[in-house]
């Protein structure tokens, strides 16, 4: 079976882009492919954090995996934290990797600019604990949003570096991303795209928004002075993301959405479009209501699949340490 890794930062809520881009893309995946999803609170730290927050978050997060579809016993949905496997690949890629190539990375930039107190090492090398993250479990695949495009190919180049020196070590792991949803834009400042860490509340969509506060943010989600519901990146930002997120909320086509709304007023559209964000996210908000109260449950999932992620990790783990020349365990 090929195998399929991915993973989240466990800061901020998520947001209707995470779910799109990635979470709703996973959730089709799991007969086909051995799949890992990580909660990846190591690289949560490269921005400063509250302990008990984050620890929270964690759990939420890797609650919110479940919740929207990911069975736990076909998934191996576990924290990075509980994988000392991440850090000691993560250390030795680190000595692979060239801070030429780091130097480049556009996250990197974006985050140092943004939190120019904390420009820390970890911030730096944090792609680096990606590839890892990747190449433990020998991915094939790897679905994410399009952003995380650049760190798949250096986690590429980083692959067959080392294999270029080794021999077969890694899988060269592609970037699985989704037709739609793979970037969905701020609803305030539609160039710019959907995040969690947005100041803004009204710029995104959080999968803990209730009906009102999600028909709220539609109606006031930035479009332009014309009336035509059409489709245009360049032209049509604002209306061109609408059009996305209901596209990927239900299912239709671009072509279909544009008949379908063609005569019809913004007003009409954007409740339209919240509407359907509403039902796509109500049965992920009920089951996570469920999930959360079963803390032996979610403990005993936590638990298991550290096991099995631990099990796979250290596999690659030891063959890599056996290739770089580390003395052999007795
Ligand atoms: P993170 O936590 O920022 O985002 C999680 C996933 O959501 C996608 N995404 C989006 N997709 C569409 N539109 C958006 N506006 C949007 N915003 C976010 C992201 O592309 C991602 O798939 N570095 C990663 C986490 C990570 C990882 C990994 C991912 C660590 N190790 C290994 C894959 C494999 C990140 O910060 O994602």
């Amino acid at each position: 079976k090929k195998s399929i890794f991915s993973g989240m930062q466990a800061t901020g809520t998520l947001q209707i882009g995470n779910y799109l881009g990635a979470l709703k893309n996973w959730v089709q995946l799991e007969d086909e492919y051995e799949c890992f999803y990580c909660v990846v609170d190591m690289h949560s730290i490269t921005v400063r954090q509250d302990p008990a927050e984050l620890r929270k978050k964690a759990r939420a997060l890797l609650t919110l995996y479940i919740a929207a579809g990911l069975n736990p016993d076909k998934n191996c949905i576990y924290y990075q934290s509980h994988v000392s496997a991440h850090a000691e690949l993560s250390w030795i890629l680190n000595c692979y990797t060239y801070m030429g190539e780091l130097n480049r990375m556009t996250q990197f930039k974006d985050k140092a600019a943004k939190h120019s107190e904390n420009i820390n090492a970890g911030l730096y090398t944090y792609p680096v604990l990606m590839a890892a993250d990747i190449l433990l479990f020998q991915s094939d695949l790897v679905p994410v949003g399009s952003d995380q495009k650049q760190h798949l190919e250096i986690t590429r180049d980083i692959a067959e570096r080392f294999n270029g020196i080794y021999g077969d070590v890694f899988t060269i792991p592609e970037p699985y991303i989704g037709k739609t949803g793979a970037r969905i834009m701020s609803l305030q400042e539609p160039t710019k795209k959907m995040s969690k860490s947005d100041e803004n509340v009204n710029a995104s969509i959080y999968l803990t928004d209730d009906p009102d506060t999600i028909i709220r943010k539609f109606k006031r989600a930035v479009t332009d002075s014309d009336n035509e519901i059409r489709y245009s990146r360049e032209d049509k930002p604002g209306i061109s993301n609408l059009i996305d997120i209901y596209g990927a909320a239900t299912g239709k086509s671009v072509a279909e959405i544009e008949k379908e709304f063609n005569g019809i007023g913004y007003g009409d559209f954007k409740l339209a479009v919240g509407e359907s964000v509403v039902s796509m996210l109500k049965p992920i908000q009920d089951r996570f209501d469920e999930l959360s109260k079963d803390k032996a449950y979610i403990d005993g999932i936590i638990k298991q699949n550290a096991e099995k992620a631990n099990y796979y990790a250290n596999k690659t783990l030891r063959k890599v340490q056996k290739k770089v020349g580390f003395p052999e365990r007795i």
